[in-house]
């Protein structure tokens, strides 16, 4: 029997054959996946990009809990008709630290990667507590519970997740996360050691009422950075795309 008739026994076997397909399969799917893992060009690093602040992981968490993913995308593609909608594509850096990626599928609203700064903070509440006070067609649901207190006792052990799973938070910013939290809500407080930890990261009460943490003020706080890390003047010079 030559190596080829042996064929036969795969030809005749469905289930064999199936089994067959999906090692042949699995194997050129490893060898071009699993090097995306270790090489370290897969991710550029771009200037700009940092771990989220507690605060903007916290609305990041409501987000998901509350599935806005699922009429919202966060990635624009290098297309020009979503370039001319939200702006510069998306980079895979700007994504690097989302755990899971909210890219999502689905686009019953628009895009919200470059949402931040497109709209004040109070545009986002009213519109998060019912929509068509400033959307009048819209069919986004309301969210008006988000005004409730924000529980996040857990804060310091997501960020150690995520510390885990590779994100470069410091023993130091697990250690501070709830204290950051607070800080970044009160402009007037002792901020220097939070910004030290986090360049950058705006400090502001988000909801409008300081005299209480909401799930509102850590959502508006996720979706007013989203977007705004990377300067794409100084990104395309580099990268010369213009
Ligand atoms: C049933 C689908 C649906 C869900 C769920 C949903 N949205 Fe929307 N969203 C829309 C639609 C449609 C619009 C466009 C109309 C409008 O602005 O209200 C929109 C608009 C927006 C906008 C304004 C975007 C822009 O560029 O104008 C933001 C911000 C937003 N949604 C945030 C959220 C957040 C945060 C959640 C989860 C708490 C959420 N949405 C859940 C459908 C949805």
């Amino acid at each position: 029997m030559s190596l080829f008739d042996k064929h036969a026994i795969f030809e005749k076997n469905s289930i064999l054959l199936t089994v067959g397909i999906l090692v042949v399969v699995a194997i050129g799917g490893l060898v071009e996946i699993v090097p995306l893992f270790y090489l370290k060009s897969t991710i550029e690093t771009v200037e700009g990009i940092r771990p989220y602040t507690p605060l903007e992981l916290a609305g990041r968490n409501i987000y998901v809990r509350e599935g806005c993913y699922l009429c919202h995308s966060q990635m624009v593609r290098p297309m020009r008709d979503e370039i001319e909608r939200y702006g510069h594509f998306s980079l895979a850096a700007e994504s690097q630290y989302d755990k899971p990626f909210q890219w999502g599928s689905k686009r019953t609203g628009p895009d919200l990667a470059r949402v931040g700064g497109k709209y004040s903070d109070e545009w986002h509440v009213a519109h998060l507590i019912d929509p068509r006070q400033v959307v009048p067609a819209s069919i986004m649901p309301g969210y008006p519970f988000l005004t409730s207190e924000l529980k996040a006792d857990r804060i310091a052990d997501d960020l150690k997740v995520l510390q885990i799973e590779g994100v470069p938070y410091t023993t130091e910013h697990v250690e501070n996360a709830r204290l950051d939290l607070h800080a970044q809500l009160n402009p007037d407080g002792d901020v220097e050691a939070f910004l030290a930890r986090y360049p950058k990261a705006v400090v502001r009460d988000f909801d409008g009422d300081p005299s209480k943490v909401t799930e509102m003020d850590a959502l508006v706080a996720y979706l007013q950075h989203l977007g705004t890390f990377v300067d794409f003047k100084v990104y395309d010079d580099k990268a010369n795309l213009r």
